[in-house]
């Protein structure tokens, strides 16, 4: 007997509702909820009314858990690498058996192209694995793959989107041990009415996927879109869903990639890996810095560099930024890779503590090569940029500015001082203007002994800069 249920789905937050509204009580999108039917029996409404049912308290069937001791004794989680250095140190040491991945980025980015290449390495060290596409036909996939140079009779190859063919598929190759998934949100659930791509859907199957994948110590990689905000299509609940999720960004019309690490339960967050896109498909970036520093004039004014800490490794990044009179009453601010309201704060501070106007002045901002910086400790580069454009005098040639600027104009210490300054350093640089807060650090001496040929600048304020700077400041 099959009995059909009704059931509202937020697209935008991914709750289930039973009954329609207008807006959705959880997230507050209006007109974001779409109707979708469910079979009986074991769907995914059903379960989740028993989920309901079993975690409410006191409940009858209810078993005993037994308690265990916090210290007690544990194996490390056996790692598979994928001998793809910057994708095995994103991942924190390499795949680990039995999680799940998901891979996240713009269409057109490169995901298909990197999990080809991953499962060609893979492969080619003995791993057995299914490769399933959802978005392209068996032949698409091998002629990439033969434009690659990936092709590996060992990887098993197949073209659906049946999330339950899959599973059957997977377990009749009993040897596989890693499953691709591109990408979940073609795959569907049959009895989810909805389609493929819609939010239960992509849930749903990834619910179904993972369980299967957990229960078979299978290890899972899931590439998902993303959305125009920059997340992973389908409700956030996918990222709480899967062990480590994965963001594949970069500027389409350039050519390298960052894989950066968003969540990671076996490993470090935040932690990036540099790819670089050609002809034959992505290749390993080991210095990215310079890379980034590529096309770096010292002599243009309004550029200088940052030595910026992302994951575990440094990256020194261009930082360039243009002061160009306005003749509109409310002056264009636009930034690419750092935050607007930073710069305007940036701004406010420089206009009240350093005596730069702005306020008649469009200002523009880049970090060159389609870098995200997120770290506050990038204000003084900024600030110095800024200042730099304004006045129209290049700064010294070979200086790195490192320091967060606080509102009253002070500079705030950084961490990690001597991985930026070693880096710094490596490529070249002679002067660093940083925090002199950092001073105070135990191995500070230590550092400026190891690095005896770079000039030290220490400011504990934005007006300090002056000092070192007497061409550029009034
Ligand atoms: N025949 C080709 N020759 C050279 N480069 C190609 C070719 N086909 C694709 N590319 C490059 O690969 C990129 C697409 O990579 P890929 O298909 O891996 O991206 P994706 O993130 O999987 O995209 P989608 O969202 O469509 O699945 C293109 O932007 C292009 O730069
Ligand atoms: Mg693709
Ligand atoms: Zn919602």
């Amino acid at each position: 007997m099959s009995s059909k249920k009704t059931a509202y789905s937020c697209q935008n937050c991914g709750a289930i509702h039973f009954k329609w509204s207008g807006k959705c009580s959880d997230c507050g999108a209006w007109n974001s909820l779409i109707e979708e039917f469910a079979e009986g029996g074991s769907s995914h409404f059903t379960r989740i009314e028993n989920d309901k049912i079993s975690n409410s308290v006191g409940s009858k069937q209810s078993h005993k858990i037994s308690l265990v001791s916090l210290d007690g004794e544990t194996q490390e989680f056996p790692r598979v690498k994928t001998a793809i250095n910057e994708l095995d140190r994103v991942l924190g040491g390499g795949l680990v058996q039995g999680s799940v991945v998901l891979i996240g980025g713009d269409p057109g980015i490169g995901k298909s192209t990197l999990l080809l290449q991953t499962a060609h390495s893979l492969a080619k060290n003995n791993n057995s694995l299914i490769y399933i596409s959802g978005e392209e036909s068996v032949d698409q996939v091998r002629l990439r793959a033969k434009r690659l140079g990936c092709e590996e009779k060992s990887i098993k190859l197949a073209s659906t989107t049946n999330v339950s063919e899959i599973i059957n598929a997977v377990k009749d190759e009993k040897n596989a041990k890693i499953v691709i998934i591109d990408s979940i949100q073609t795959m569907f659930l049959e009895g989810l009415s909805s389609a493929p791509g819609s939010v239960s859907q992509v849930r749903a199957s990834a619910g179904e996927l993972t369980i299967f994948a957990k229960k078979n110590n299978i290890t899972l990689l899931i590439v998902s879109h993303v959305t125009k905000d920059g997340q992973i299509a389908g409700p956030k609940v996918l990222e709480h869903m899967v062990d480590t999720v994965l963001y594949f960004e970069g500027e389409k019309d350039l050519h390298f990639r960052i894989l950066r690490a968003i969540k990671n339960r076996f490993g470090p967050a935040n932690e990036i890996g540099v790819f670089e896109m050609n002809e034959i498909g992505l290749s390993e970036v080991s210095n990215p810095s310079e890379l980034f520093l590529a096309s770096y004039d010292h002599k243009t004014s309004g550029t200088t560099v940052f030595a910026g800490i992302e994951g575990s490794r440094p990256i020194l990044a261009e930082v360039q930024a243009l002061v160009a009179p306005s003749f509109i009453p409310t002056p264009r601010r636009a930034v690419v890779g750092w935050d607007l309201n930073r710069l305007a704060m940036i701004i406010a501070v420089l206009n009240t503590r350093f005596g730069l106007n702005l306020f008649d002045k469009e200002v523009y901002l880049n970090i060159v090569g389609g870098l995200k910086i997120v770290e506050t400790s990038a204000d003084l580069a900024v600030a110095c940029a800024l200042i730099s454009s304004s006045r129209d005098i290049p700064l010294p040639s070979s200086t790195i500015a490192i320091g967060e600027i606080g509102l009253s104009g002070e500079i705030r210490m950084v961490s990690n001082l001597e991985t930026r300054l070693k880096e710094a350093h490596k490529l070249g640089f002679k002067n660093c203007i940083i925090p002199k807060a950092n001073e105070k650090n135990k191995n500070f001496n230590n550092i400026i002994k190891l690095l005896s040929d770079i000039n030290i600048h220490s400011v504990s304020h934005i007006r300090d800069i002056g000092k070192f700077l007497p061409k550029i400041s009034k």
